[in-house]
Parts: structure tokens; sequence; C-alpha cells
């Protein structure tokens, strides 16, 4: 510090660093708890939404993206529930994708709305998405999904391929017994299309009643294990800033990918927070340490500045880790879906 000019307060809080010195460059934003279907591991058949008044407004989403671009985060995910449902969803792709700083303005979603929608996010600048897709079988996605219909999600993958998006990531949680058999397919189907797919174990996340989240666990080396008996893996360094692990077959552009908070946990590397739907900054997926971000923007409507220096503040509360166990009852109530996916 010595030789160099002293830090002003503007440039002392341009970026985000944690008590554990990891920098905080990805923010995954919740637009709406509201989604289309109801996968087993991520919500009850039953579900009570938020009144809209308690979910934040698209210009107060929008203000939140600019102060987190402001303060040094190059990459922004929108995800829900189901983002492409949230009613003016594209006005806010547009305005978040032209946020001077942003490097990647990211998605997540379920495919049931990308045929409509795809070539829309692709003028808006959104490079890459994440398409949810556990099961191939007709009968079993629904199953999955509650309310799901796999040819729709399927013509939406199609969609996004010919859209052009620079990367398509599919997303499966695998679950034993359910469809774990499936594996194999899922990645030729990854294969056939030259998109990435990325296998997830099951995180604890709510009271679930479909099935028992310690039965149906299912171990990304065991997954591994499984693709290996078809395909040589190479294990890649390359990242997308999240946390899948990737490996790469010789003879096919496709990355298989693993998410592992279980077995291989990543918190050590985490350069993520979350904002929820109703405008909570959440510090950890796997704690309840939070900051009301929706109250700031309320009563100091405009004030960027504010909001900057809330969450500034907010990174000293982020944990070192979470500490999940599918064998106990969930300790963390609220649901992925309001939480961002
Ligand atoms: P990329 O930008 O493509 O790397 O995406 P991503 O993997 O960060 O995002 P995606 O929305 O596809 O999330 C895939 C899975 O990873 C979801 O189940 C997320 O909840 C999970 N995930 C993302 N970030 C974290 C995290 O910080 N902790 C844990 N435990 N899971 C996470
Ligand atoms: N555990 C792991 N992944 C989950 N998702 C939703 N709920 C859970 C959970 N409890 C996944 C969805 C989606 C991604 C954003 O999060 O499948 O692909
Ligand atoms: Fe909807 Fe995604 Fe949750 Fe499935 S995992 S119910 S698609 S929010």
């Amino acid at each position: 510090m010595n030789c160099r000019e002293p830090v002003t307060e503007d440039q002392s809080t341009s970026i985000l660093v944690d008590k554990f010195g990891r920098r905080v460059t990805y923010v995954r934003i919740s637009i709406t708890d509201r989604c289309d279907f109801r996968c087993v591991y991520c919500m009850d058949e039953e579900m009570t939404f938020l009144p809209r008044a308690e979910i934040l407004s698209l210009e107060e989403i929008s203000a939140v993206a600019r102060a987190f671009s402001e303060l040094g985060v190059g990459k922004i995910r929108l995800t829900g529930g189901e983002p492409l449902i949230r009613k003016g969803v594209m006005s806010l792709v547009d305005e978040v994708g032209a946020l001077p700083n942003l490097d990647e303005l990211v998605l997540t979603t379920n495919g049931s709305q990308l045929t409509k929608l795809s070539s829309g996010l692709v003028s808006a600048g959104v490079k890459r998405i994440n398409i949810s897709l556990d099961s191939l079988k007709a009968d079993r996605f629904l199953q999955l999904t509650r309310t799901g219909n796999l040819d729709t999600v399927l013509k939406g993958v199609d969609s996004a391929v010919a859209a052009g998006f620079k990367r398509i990531k599919l997303n499966a949680v695998i679950l034993k017994g359910r469809n774990d058999d499936e594996i194999i397919d899922l990645v030729n189907y990854a294969r056939e299309k030259e998109i990435d797919i990325s296998f997830i174990e099951e995180m604890p996340l709510g009271n679930i009643s479909s099935h028992d989240r310690a039965e149906s666990y299912c171990s990304s080396d065991e997954i591994l294990e499984i693709i290996s008996q078809t395909y040589t893996l190479t294990s890649s360094s390359e990242s997308t800033g999240g946390p899948s692990k990737y490996y790469t077959m010789a003879d096919s552009n496709s990355r298989i990918g693993f998410i592992s908070p279980h077995s291989h946990n990543f918190c050590g590397d985490c350069n993520r927070v979350r904002v929820t739907v109703e405008g909570r900054l959440l510090l950890c997926l796997g704690n309840e340490h939070s900051v009301d971000l929706k109250g700031v923007l309320r009563e100091y409507p405009g004030d960027l500045t504010k909001l900057k220096k809330v969450i500034v503040d907010a990174m000293d509360l982020k944990p070192e880790r979470h500490y999940f166990d599918n064998n106990a009852d969930p300790q963390i109530l609220r649901f992925m879906n309001t939480t961002g996916g």
C-alpha cells in the first residue's frame, strides 16, 4: 500500500470480496418463484407462490443487476422458478444485457418457452443458456416434472440450437431408481445436438414428499463410472465460472459436467451469491445468511450508491461452506424455486 495512492471510498467498494478472500463475480437472480413445472426434487406438488407485492419488480431487478455490475460482477444469471414465464422478461433481458460492464448475461430455463423466445434471447445478447432435462421418456418426464411435456422441451432445445447460442448446457438431476438408467441416453442426446450436459447431485432444499433423498442419491463418481464404460472421458480444466467440473471426449464437442455438492465440495472456489425472488441477497445456497435488498430499494428508490454499500457490507456474512446432508431433515426449508435454482 505504501507507494500507492490511498484507496478512496469509491475504489475500495469497486469489487466484492468475502472474509475468506473469495472474489464474487457471479450473481444468480431468481426473477419469479412461479413455474409451469413442479419437478419432484425442486417443489412439492401443492405450492403457494408469493403475492406480486412481495417480489421485486422488473425495475428493481434491473437496479440490482446494475449495482452488481458496477461492483465488478461480470456474470449475471436469470433463474427462477421458470424465468421465461415472468411477464416482461424480454425487456428485462434487453436491459440487463445492455449493462456496459457485464461479460455475460446467462439464463437457466426448463425449456418450455424456448420455441417462442430463443431467437429473441440471442438477439438480446444472451450467449449461453442452461436447460433442465432429466429424462427422454415422455411418461417419465411427466412424472418427474409433474406437468411437463417432453416434446415441447425437446422442440425448445432444437430452437435454441437453431438460434445460435454460443453454448447450451443441459442440466440433469439424477435420482437412483427414477432416471439413472438414462445417463447414457442423455449423454448421447447431448452429443447428437453438440451441446454440453451437467449431471447434478440432488440437494436437500425444502421438504419434498415424492421421494427419500438419501435413497435416491446418485453420486457424480457413480455417474462418471457409468459414462466411462461407453466413452473415454478426459478431465478438463475449462470452467464456465459455475460449479461444474468438466470432462471432454475426443470424438465430440460436447462437454460432460458434474455438479457434486455432496461428493466433491466446491465451496472453497465459490464466486457467487444469489438474489431471491423477494429481493433477499443470499450469500450461500446452503445457508440462511442474507440481507434484505428489497427494503433498501423501496426506502431509497433510485439510490444506487446506497444499494451498492449494502451489497459490499453483506460480503462479510458469506459463510465458508454448506453442510448439506440428504440423510437428515432439510436444514434449509426454502425451495429451490425462490432461491434461484
Ligand atoms: P454455468 O454458468 O453454465 O457454469 O452454470 P451453473 O452451473 O452455475 O448454473 P445452473 O443454473 O446450470 O446450475 C446448475 C446447478 O448447480 C443447479 O442445481 C444449481 O443450484 C447448482 N449450483 C450453482 N451454484 C451453486 C452453489 O454455489 N452451490 C451449490 N451447492 N450448488 C450450486
Ligand atoms: N437439487 C439439485 N438441483 C436442483 N435443481 C432444482 N432443485 C434442485 C435440487 N434440490 C436444479 C434444476 C435446474 C437447476 C437450476 O437446479 O434441475 O436444472
Ligand atoms: Fe420449475 Fe426448474 Fe423447479 Fe423444475 S427445477 S419445478 S423447472 S423451477
